[in-house]
Order: C-alpha cells, then structure tokens, then sequence
C-alpha cells in the first residue's frame, strides 16, 4: 500500500466567473451552505422545503404545485422533465438551434420517444411558422424549446405563440429556462409553459446540486397515469411526489446543503423583485453589449433575440479565441468561455447573471477584455468601448 497522500489544504484561485455558468456566488448564499446540517425529513427541514417550494413559485411566475428542486445539476432537471413526460412511444419534437436541443434529443430518445426536429441554425431562434408546420405535419406528443440557449447566446422571443400552436395540436410544451429563470423575463404560467427546468449556478447564482423544476397540473396528470414506469428510479417524479407532496417521506437523502443555498438564492430574488432582477440583467448585460460593440466587436445575435444573462461577441479575424480566454484567465483570473460545436471559434461566450450582473463586474471584464485583445494585436478601439460602457451604467 502507498502512504497516505500529502494533499494540501484547499485553495482554489479567486476567479471571477463571466463564463457560461456557474456564475459568482452571492456571500450570502455562501454562508448559508456552511450553517449545519438537519435530518432531511427534520420538520424544520420540512419547513425550509416548503419555502423553497413557494419562492421557486415566484421565481418561475407559476401557481403550479409541483414546483421542487430536483437533487443534482440543471441535467437532472432536464432529464426529470423529459423521461417523466416523454413515455415510450411518444413523438417529441426538438429544436436543431443549438447545443441543448441535441441534449433533449437524447433524453428523449433514452426514454423511449422518437424524435423529430424542427430547424433553425445555431445563432437563431425557432421561428413560430417553422414550429407551426412542423407541429401538423408530426403531431408530436412533446413540444421542447430552449428559452436561453447558453450555446449561442440566443433568447427565444415569441413563447406564447409557440405554445398556443403546441396545445392546438395537442402537445405538452417543455422549456429549458437553466440560463433564464431569474434573470431574464420568464413567466410559466401567463404563457402557458407545462413543464419548465432550470439550474441554480447561472442567473440564481447558486452552486450547481440542486435544480428547479415545475410541471402544471395537466403535465403531472399524464406523469401520473404513464403506463410504463419511468426508466429513471432517482428521477421518476411520481415516487418524488412522496417526499416533495404531501407526504414528506423518505425517497433519496436531499442535497441539504444545496437547499439551503437555494433557499438562501431565491430570498434574494424576492427582495430584489423579480422584475427588478430581470431589468438588472438588461441594463448590466446592456452596458457590457455597448461596450463590446463601440470597441469595434460584434454580437452573434441582434438585438431582438439578444439574451442577457449570455452574450455571445464575435470573434474578430486574425484573433485566437483561446488565446484570449488563457490570457484573461492568467492575467485576470476572470473566466470566459468560447463557442461549442457549430461556433466553436467564431465566439466568446461572455455571462452576465446573477450576483455577477454587477457594473463592477462588466467594467472590469471590458477592461480587462481590451487588454487581452491588444495583447493579440487586434484593431480594437479600447478606450470607446469603455467609455461607452460607462455611459450606458450612467
Ligand atoms: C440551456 C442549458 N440546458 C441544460 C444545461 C445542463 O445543465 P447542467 O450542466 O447544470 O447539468 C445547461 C448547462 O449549461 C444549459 O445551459
């Protein structure tokens, strides 16, 4: 046997996170997680898990009663939504706009579904005709859209006339709101979203452990009356309807820690005002926008479907995408990301959520961008982008 080995204390870097998630992490929140643990079925845990209930209600604008956090990342959520609402057999159509439409496909697939596609290139949204034709013409059972595509830094305008065209032809409308919910406009049930999930390390700015998710009531009737089981045990919501429900019974041991950081989040949400939140991100994120833009960088996405909680800059000829990621990495300890498959090189994926929606942030991401870009050689007017920033935070 080899001797017990010399790892060290832990010490990671102090980075400042403007990637594609997780994003900083309020203090608050931070302090929570280190309050000490209670039983997962303690009545003061049963306490913190109805409040949790309640403020994830307000965050997504929903009256649904089966609004929970489902233990594990955004991923869980996802697969929570899809493999419960898609039984084997159903038709679900998913979009070909970017990376988590491909994600759906495969949840759906693994649940047993076929799946059809609906197209738009990555970079664009789903357009309501495009989602109409392809509706009549494969009757799918499930309807799954990504509201904020993290990928392409694309917001999905025009929700409730996807989901009018969905249930005219019968089909259970899924949202991906993982880069939405709390920091851009979301509301479950003015547009009569069925099933949305999301994750907690974006704009709740929350570790990733636990993650919301809610269905309404005509989603969770055809949840409970699949007649397969669900393939997943840890994931099949009819059995964590025991413990979430009435009946608060043990299926798995909660993340404990992780609610309580959610609790902690979502507090924070309803102090600030859900609407507030979400102008926060507009006007934050909208400064970093004029800044990059009057440097001479372009959006990948106009301004109709811009999304702020990501914004995707083009990168400009003659740079090296990664070349400026190390170098704001090594220099600033800041972390921004590139692009994943069909943008991969072409943009910088650049996070404005959450706690790290902040002029403190944006103005020394820009700073700190332009220097990076310099350092390269590119033609960049620096200090118009700055003071562009500057106006727009005024
Ligand atoms: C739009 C979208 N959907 C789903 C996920 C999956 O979440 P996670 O990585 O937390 O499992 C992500 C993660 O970035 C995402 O951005």
């Amino acid at each position: 046997m080899s001797d017990a080995p010399a790892v060290g204390e832990l010490t990671p870097p102090d980075r400042t996170l403007m990637g594609p998630g997780p994003s900083d992490v309020h203090p608050r929140v931070l302090r929570a997680m280190s309050t000490p643990l209670v039983g997962h079925l303690d009545p003061s845990f049963i306490e913190i898990m109805n409040e949790v209930q309640e403020l994830l209600r307000y965050t997504f604008r929903t009256d649904n009663q089966w609004t929970i956090p489902v233990s594990g990342t955004g991923s869980a959520a996802m697969e929570a939504a899809i493999g419960n609402v898609v039984e084997p057999g159903d038709t679900m159509l998913v979009p070909t706009n970017g990376y988590f439409g491909g994600r759906m496909a495969s949840m759906a697939e693994r649940a047993g579904g076929e799946v059809v596609k609906v197209d738009a290139p990555w970079g664009e949204p789903l357009a309501v005709d495009d989602v109409e034709a392809a509706v009549r013409e494969h009757e799918p059972d499930v309807f799954g859209f990504v509201h904020a595509e993290t990928s392409t830094g694309v917001r999905q305008p025009d929700v409730p006339e996807l989901t009018e065209v969905a249930h005219e032809h019968g089909a259970y409308v899924i949202a991906d709101c993982v880069t939405s919910l709390g920091g851009v406009e979301l509301r479950v049930d003015e547009w009569d979203i069925d099933v949305a999930y999301a994750g907690p390390q974006k704009c709740l700015s929350c570790p990733p452990g636990a993650s919301p998710l809610t269905l309404n009531d005509r989603a969770m009737e055809k949840v409970l009356s699949r007649e397969e089981e669900a393939r997943s045990w840890y994931l099949d919501i009819s059995l964590l309807e025991g413990y979430w429900g009435e009946e608060r019974a043990y299926h798995h041991t909660a993340p404990i820690t992780n609610v309580y950081a959610m609790r902690e989040a979502l507090r924070l949400v309803a102090e600030e005002g859900i609407e507030a939140r979400w102008q926060r991100h507009r006007d934050v994120a909208g400064a970093l926008k004029a800044g990059v833009e009057a440097m001479g960088l372009e959006m990948n996405a106009p301004d109709e479907y811009w999304l702020p909680s990501l914004n995707a800059v083009r990168v400009p000829d003659g740079v090296e995408d990664e070349a400026v990621i190390s170098y704001l990495l090594e220099q600033y300890d800041l972390e921004i990301a590139g692009g994943l498959g069909a943008l991969s090189g072409d943009i910088w994926r650049i996070g404005c959520m959450g706690y790290s929606a902040r002029p403190k942030n944006v103005s020394y991401l820009l700073a700190a961008l332009g220097d990076a870009l310099d350092s390269q050689g590119a033609d960049v007017d620096v200090d118009a982008g700055l003071a562009a920033m500057s106006g727009a935070l005024r």
